[in-house]
């Protein structure tokens, strides 16, 4: 088994921070992973683990074991008259698994185009895009249980997803390591294209008939018009959540903001756009020392233009979060982990 020390997670996280881990040990099968779990050297290790870090800030070094999650394999497990049940290990990079969907007409992720990272950490916040939200096809998911050191199947409802949540983020956080998920795509496609600015991209690209891969391409078109691409520049996409406000409260602000960016949930409560209040207060584009920031073109996402340490960013973050809280009475919430 290949267990390195003092690896540089430069290039395991999309922020390209450059902290040491103690140990780093990946793994491709199941039984190497409850070999290592087992080992009594690393038994007192504090454990992380790690798909494609495009979720995650490091502000330290990591004092303890690192486990990246290689585990690879798509298939068609099984199909009935309305759907196709597609299982992919939790190791395969999330792309991959929206281009073989989309390649093979199986329809419903087509709106998760783009996103970085793994399978696994799709379910942890329960990724989501342009309308989309990865619960919306998802089936179920075997994971490895630490303790009790044998594998559960969890269903729909046993994961608990809500708005960039789940039970892995809650009661179950540190307990599980996913191994694959279960994804039950339809065969005849229910196509989203409900969010303005796809609606505008198939315009723009002269599209009349539209199918699943048109839509995956005008996704595909967008993000990176206003995304910035990790491999060019730092960043862990949406560093906050978009809160999620009473009505009294957004009539509040509606008042004072009549430009505010905002949308109904139906029940009273209004979700507002975290990049409106930023761009807002003014911290769009902001530079600091010449190496770290605000995204020109999407103020929730900060970046590292190559030389920021992970406490510089998180300060940045505190420093929004506070300048929100004081202009707007919100309290920003941390979509990305900080570690
Ligand atoms: P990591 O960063 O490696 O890990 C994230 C968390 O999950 C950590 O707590 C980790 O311990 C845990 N974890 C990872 N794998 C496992 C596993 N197998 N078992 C148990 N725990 C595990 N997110 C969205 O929802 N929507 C978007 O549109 C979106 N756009 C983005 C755009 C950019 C440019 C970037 C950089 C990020 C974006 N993200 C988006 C965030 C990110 O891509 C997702 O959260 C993604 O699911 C993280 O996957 P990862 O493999 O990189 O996870
Ligand atoms: N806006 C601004 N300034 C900006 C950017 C946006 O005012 O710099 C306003 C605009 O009015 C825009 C609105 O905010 O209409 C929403 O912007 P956008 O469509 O870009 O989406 P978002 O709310 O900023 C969310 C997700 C993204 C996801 C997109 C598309 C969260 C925290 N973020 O961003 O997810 O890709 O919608 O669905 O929910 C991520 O989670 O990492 C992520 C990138």
């Amino acid at each position: 088994m290949n267990i390195r020390q003092n690896v540089s997670l430069k290039n395991y996280n999309t922020f390209g921070i450059n902290v040491i881990a103690k140990y780093f040990f990946a793994f491709n099968e199941l039984s190497q992973l409850q070999t290592i779990l087992e080992d009594k050297k690393y038994r007192g290790e504090q454990k992380l683990i790690l798909g494609g870090g495009s979720n995650i800030l490091f502000t330290q070094n990591f004092d303890g074991l690192i486990i990246h999650n290689q585990l690879k394999g798509i298939e068609l497990i099984n199909e009935d008259t309305d759907y196709y049940y597609i299982k992919a290990a939790a190791g395969e990079v999330w792309h991959n698994l929206v281009m073989h969907c989309v390649n093979n007409n199986y329809a419903g992720l087509e709106n998760l185009s783009l996103i970085p990272g793994y399978v696994g950490a799709s379910p942890i916040q329960n990724i989501g895009a342009y309308g989309v939200e990865m619960k919306d096809v998802f089936y179920c998911l075997d994971a490895w249980h630490i303790h009790q050191k044998e594998i559960h199947t969890l269903t729909k409802q046993d994961c608990k997803f809500a708005y960039r949540d789940s039970i892995f983020k809650n009661k179950c956080k540190g307990e599980y390591i996913i191994l694959s998920v279960v994804f039950r795509l339809y065969k005849k496609p229910v196509l989203n294209y409900t969010y303005g600015a796809i609606k505008e991209e198939l315009e723009k690209m002269n599209i009349t008939e539209i199918g699943i891969k048109e839509i995956s391409r005008a996704v595909i078109n967008i993000r990176s018009s206003k995304l910035p691409d990790p491999s060019l520049i730092g960043n862990a996409g949406s560093f906050f959540k978009n809160p999620e406000v009473p009505a009294h409260k957004y009539l509040e602000l509606k008042q004072k903001h009549p430009d505010i960016a905002a949308y109904s949930l139906g029940n009273g409560n209004h979700k507002i756009a975290a990049a409106w209040m930023i761009e807002k207060a003014g911290w769009k584009g902001k530079k600091f020392e010449n190496c770290y920031g605000v995204h020109d073109k999407q103020a929730l996402v900060l970046v590292n233009f190559g030389c920021a340490s992970g406490l510089q960013i998180a300060q940045l973050s505190d420093n929004i979060r506070q300048d929100i809280k004081q202009k707007f009475g919100i309290e920003l919430e941390c979509e990305v982990n900080i570690i």
